[in-house]
């Protein structure tokens, strides 16, 4: 694995400052402005690449497919749709976002437990992989619409498992009360019956949740179908060809940068996380000897840690129970903190010598209380102007941006060595009214 991309870098002998591949990113944010999202297109293709290696090691047939909903930038897309890797989308405007940009249509997946009529439409005139169907009313409606158009629908049956994923209770998708997919007990009988009616069950499909830290749930999802499949086999002649294992896996959130003279953080650390080829192993193991073609959907793991957000500081200000760091970058540019109370490192752009240690709470202008990027950090003593960054933020930072308290999105960038451009335009208040 090569170098981080974002690391510190002496300026002097007194002072160090943080780079992105060859740049300062400083000089970065001076010119583009704040709040900024800055991406390394370095460490896309390597997150890339070390799944694909990852798979291949397994020498069992496997396909990546990133999960546009992490992150849709055009330009980040172009980039991941040429290392041939599929593309697993969950709406139409997802749907044309993976065409445009140069995904094929045979690499493509469309999963969500609401389809409208005229997605499906779509999804059914471009012939895409599969359609993944989460519930009996949509396979219905998928076959009523294979049949007005002549043609023979591709589907997977997206299947709860009844499995535990471990994680925040907002992003685990496996469990009954959970609205996502077809009950796993209900899956043989529906096949049975639809199997051949314009419709081919090619597949099946399961997606448990999102950032989790263990093989355990996925082993279990995937022992658990892996008895139906054979089930569906044995029992109703139906062939199932592909198993798609949706996404979720972690990534390490702690500790993505370190810096000898500072400590900048009073948290704990990351649990230790399995490796790619741990994790791709423990799965294919289930299906050792089955011809069966096996697919993961990464989002987060393909696309958080390639970004930074930048903020600068407005105020600060301490009372007897907080200090506040007032930053220009709040909830509507990465909502992740109020939402899950998720946990992002965050770094100064400038370390210098002797710097004060102070616990501080990182929030944005947004009139909400819920709006922090970090409570109760330790982090070097911050002064108006000065900037901050916000690791991780990839992944479910921008593509969940949104206009609250009328503020314009902001910028993205990429980094690419040592040269730098305009990935999407800030947006200005004229955009939105
Ligand atoms: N496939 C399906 C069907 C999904 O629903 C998702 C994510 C993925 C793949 C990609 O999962 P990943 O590899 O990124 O974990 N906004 C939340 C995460 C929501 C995930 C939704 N589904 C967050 O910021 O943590």
């Amino acid at each position: 694995m090569q170098q981080f991309p974002f690391f510190y870098q002496a300026l002097n002998t007194s002072t160090d400052v943080l780079f992105c591949e060859d740049l300062d990113i400083s000089e970065i944010a001076n010119q583009f402005g704040t709040p900024l999202f800055i991406y390394s297109k370095q460490r896309l293709l390597n997150n890339i690449n070390a799944f694909k290696n990852a798979a291949h090691n397994t020498g069992h047939p496997w396909k990546i497919s990133y999960a546009l909903k992490a992150n849709s930038n055009i330009e980040l897309l172009r980039i991941i749709s040429a290392q041939n890797v599929g593309a697993s989308v969950v709406s139409g405007g997802e749907l044309q976002a993976a065409l445009k940009t140069g995904f094929p249509a045979e690499q493509i997946t469309f999963d969500g437990p609401g389809k409208t009529d005229s997605e499906i439409d779509l999804a059914l005139r471009a012939k895409i992989k599969a359609i993944v169907v989460e519930s009996s009313q949509e396979l219905e409606v998928v076959r009523q619409q294979a049949i007005s158009l002549g043609i023979v629908a591709r589907v997977y049956i997206r299947i709860n498992p009844h499995v535990d994923a471990k994680t925040h209770p907002y992003i685990s998708t496996g469990l009954l009360e959970n609205k996502f997919g077809i009950d796993i007990d209900q899956v043989f009988d529906l096949v049975k019956a639809y199997q051949s009616m314009s419709l081919d069950v090619i597949g099946l499909h399961t997606h448990i949740g999102s950032q989790i830290t263990e093989l355990a749930p996925f082993v279990e999802a995937a022992e658990s179908i892996k008895h139906l499949i054979i089930k569906l086999q044995q029992e109703a002649f139906v062939n199932i060809k592909y198993l798609d294992l949706g996404g979720g896996r972690g990534i390490q959130y702690h500790n993505i940068i370190t810096h000898p003279n500072i400590r900048f953080e009073n948290d704990k650390e990351d649990a230790n996380m399995p490796s790619h080829e741990e994790f791709l192993n423990s799965i294919t193991n289930v299906f050792n000897g089955m011809d069966i073609e096996l697919t993961v959907e990464p989002g987060r793991a393909i696309i958080a840690d390639t970004c930074i957000l930048v903020s600068k500081v407005l105020y600060t200000k301490s009372n007897t129970k907080r200090t506040f760091v007032i930053v220009d970058a709040a909830m509507n540019d990465l909502i992740r903190p109020s939402l899950y109370g998720a946990y992002h490192q965050i770094v100064p752009l400038t370390i210098t010598a002797n710097q004060e240690i102070q616990l501080a709470s990182v929030v944005g202008p947004i009139c909400e209380t819920g709006d922090f990027l970090a409570l109760d950090r330790d982090l070097p003593t911050m002064n108006r102007d000065d900037m901050l960054a916000v690791m991780c933020a990839g992944a479910y930072g921008f593509s969940l941006s949104s206009n609250y308290n009328l503020r314009p999105k902001a910028a993205e960038v990429l980094v690419d060595g040592s040269s730098v451009k305009n990935i999407r335009q800030r947006q200005i208040i004229e955009d939105i009214l």
